[in-house]
């Protein structure tokens, strides 16, 4: 028996709450990679599991954790090696496989990915998810839309998609404009390099018509819902949406007319199931030409501290991104 800490999720009259308990590595599920994980993160998805959405995990007891970071101890699969440093995000990790919340997890070797050069474990997730969600939707929005088509608009920005993504874009040469609900984020957003930070009033204002004078060459939208149909309607003529998020609602009116009549494109964006190989260039990426300073908006704790940034996430109070740190790192 290997003991190892996890902040472990139970069911108790109808309630959902998360504790920190010892469990044995014995009971971690068949898979090919034992890991050390050193750090984790909290993304939006860790707090529907917190909190008992059965579309994400069915059964509890659970731990978390979408995102980890760690060390391998055993492998039985030929890439990894004892030692080895590894990266492992999405797939079923955190949903109904233990996740980075716990100090060890194990899986399938195809879910892991070598850390690149360049990027350290502690790195990697403050990146996570968040940060390869960002980085698939700057790359897709990239295939149609330059700098020079004019500016970019980020919604949920204070997110931790939304951050990431600005940081991304400002460092790519973007003229960003960040739209955010939180009064406390402009001045983070700026030293991201947003060159204009709005309220959510700016899309919400905006009519609920098929065509509208077209305002920005590109979108990232982390929230889905009505504000993704408007902003489809104000996108410039050859320009680009990638959607990831549903925090504003699962569907959107729109029209025929900004496909037909402007070439918009709208990129649906999975940063869950796409192919291992899509995710290492992401990280590839993150590792050089895009390294981007998020230290502004990086908050760091311990197992101890997941229950209150999780209360925060469910109830948009959260901003940045979260490191969780276990005791190894
Ligand atoms: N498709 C994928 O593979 C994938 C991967 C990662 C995340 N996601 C999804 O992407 C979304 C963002 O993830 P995240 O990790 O950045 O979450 P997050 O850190 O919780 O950020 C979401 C942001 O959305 C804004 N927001 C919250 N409620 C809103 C509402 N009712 N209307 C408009 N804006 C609202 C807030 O930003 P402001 O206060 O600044 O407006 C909030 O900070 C989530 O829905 C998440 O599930 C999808």
């Amino acid at each position: 028996m290997s003991e190892y800490r996890a902040w472990r999720v139970y069911e108790e009259d109808g309630q959902f709450k998360g504790r920190i308990e010892a469990l044995d590595t014995d009971d971690l599920p068949a898979g090919e990679v034992l890991i050390d994980v050193k750090w984790s993160s909290l993304n939006y998805k860790d707090a529907l599991s917190a909190s008992g959405n059965k579309g994400v995990t069915r059964k509890y007891p659970h731990t978390p954790g979408i995102d980890a970071a760690g060390v391998v101890l055993e492998s039985a699969d030929s890439r990894f090696k004892p030692g080895d440093e590894v990266i492992v995000t999405g797939f079923d990790l955190g949903m109904n496989t233990p996740g980075g919340l716990g100090e060890r997890i194990r899986v399938p070797a195809g879910w892991v990915i070598a850390c690149p050069a360049g990027l350290d474990l502690r790195q990697a997730m403050v990146l996570g998810t968040a940060g390869l969600t960002a980085g698939l939707s700057v790359a897709a929005l990239m295939e149609r839309v330059k700098p020079e088509h004019g500016p970019v608009l980020v919604t949920g920005a204070s997110g931790g998609v939304g951050m990431v993504a600005v940081a991304l874009l400002a460092k790519l040469g973007f003229e960003v404009e960040a739209v955010s609900g939180k009064a406390n984020a402009s001045q983070p957003l700026k030293q991201l390099g947003a060159s204009r930070v709005s309220g959510r009033d700016r899309v919400d204002s905006l009519p609920g018509k098929p065509l509208l004078k077209p305002e920005w060459a590109g979108v990232v939208d982390t929230v889905g819902g009505a504000p993704l149909g408007r902003l489809i309607s104000a996108t410039a003529h050859s320009g680009a949406l990638t959607t990831c998020g549903m925090v504003a609602g699962i569907s959107f009116e729109s029209s025929i007319f900004p496909f037909i009549l402007r070439g918009v494109t709208l990129y649906g964006i999975d940063s869950v199931e796409i192919p291992l190989a899509r995710k290492a260039d992401i990280w590839a990426k993150f590792a050089g030409e895009w390294a981007v300073d998020l230290s502004p908006i990086t908050h760091e704790t311990g197992l101890e501290g997941v229950g209150e940034a999780v209360a925060s996430l469910l109830d948009g109070t959260h901003s940045g991104r979260t490191v969780v740190r276990h005791a190894s790192a």
